[in-house]
């Protein structure tokens, strides 16, 4: 794969009158974390949405994997992993029922399957896990159950819509472990969070504003450059209503 692993020009999308994704760009490189932030109902969804293939744009173009949005969304759907921000396993069928199942909707024949699901429940720590009912298990296996059937074809780009929204603090810190391991292998992360402290760890952040892209850098980056004391403070100042100011002032 040559480029970037995301470029996308003037992306937009309107559902009737409604621009939910107004005139994205942006491009993400190979092997990044890149935090995908915004406010609820600012359009990331969406936005992550067209990048897989599922929704086509009003307007705008774009590559993922160096694949055109526009008119190869079957081959995207191939080489990208996608954890959705709804629940997306099956909850009354086991993990690894779950994981063979999804293996198969990517054609893996019976014995790079059974190995490719030993090599996951050993790398995301699964095994105690793997062969209980998907629905009943608490949430933090669940989502590291749906990250497993999100990369169990191996893809080099992974979108994670929201994938620690609701766990906790111990389970989303080895949960970022393994989006670490991930991009050292070379896989690009391309990730949406509420948590502040989640878009610390990534290399770059975007926030979005409804529809429209405000901010992308380095966290660090954008801190200073805003002079805001961290980046929840920069986070809420860039996308506050105008006229709202803090409870405290
Ligand atoms: N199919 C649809 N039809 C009409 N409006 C839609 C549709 N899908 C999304 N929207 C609207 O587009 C806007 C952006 O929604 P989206 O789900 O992309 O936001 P988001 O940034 O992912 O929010 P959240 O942080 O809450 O997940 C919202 O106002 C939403 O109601
Ligand atoms: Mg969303």
């Amino acid at each position: 794969m040559n480029g970037n692993a995301v470029e996308i020009d003037h992306l937009t999308r309107k559902f009737g009158t409604f621009t939910a994704v107004d005139n994205l760009s942006l491009s993400v490189g190979r092997g990044e974390i890149f935090g995908f932030l915004g406010a609820n109902g600012a359009g990331k969804t969406t936005a992550i949405r067209m990048l897989c293939g599922l929704l086509l744009p009003t307007s705008g173009t774009g590559t993922v994997g160096g694949f055109d949005i526009l008119r190869q969304s079957e081959r995207i759907k191939r080489t990208i992993g996608y954890m959705s921000q709804k629940f997306s396993l099956y909850p009354d069928l086991t993990g690894r029922e779950n994981l063979s199942f999804y293996g198969h909707t990517y054609s893996l024949d019976k014995s790079t399957l059974k190995a490719r699901i030993e090599e996951l429940a050993e790398l995301l720590s699964l095994s105690e896990f793997i062969d209980r009912i998907s629905g009943r298990l608490p949430l933090g296996w669940r989502q590291r159950l749906a990250l497993a059937v999100a990369v169990i074809h191996k893809p080099t780009i992974v979108f994670l819509d929201e994938p620690t929204a609701g766990v906790d603090p111990v389970f989303r810190r080895t949960f970022w472990k393994l989006l670490y391991d991930m991009a050292e292998t070379g896989t690009t992360v391309f990730v949406t969070t509420h948590y502040m402290d989640e878009a610390e760890y990534c290399g770059r952040i975007s926030i979005m504003h409804m529809g429209k892209l405000v901010e992308i850098g380095a966290p660090r980056e954008l801190v200073l450059k805003h002079r805001a004391s961290d980046l929840e403070d920069m986070f809420i100042n860039l996308i506050r209503p105008q006229g709202v100011t803090d409870a405290a002032n």
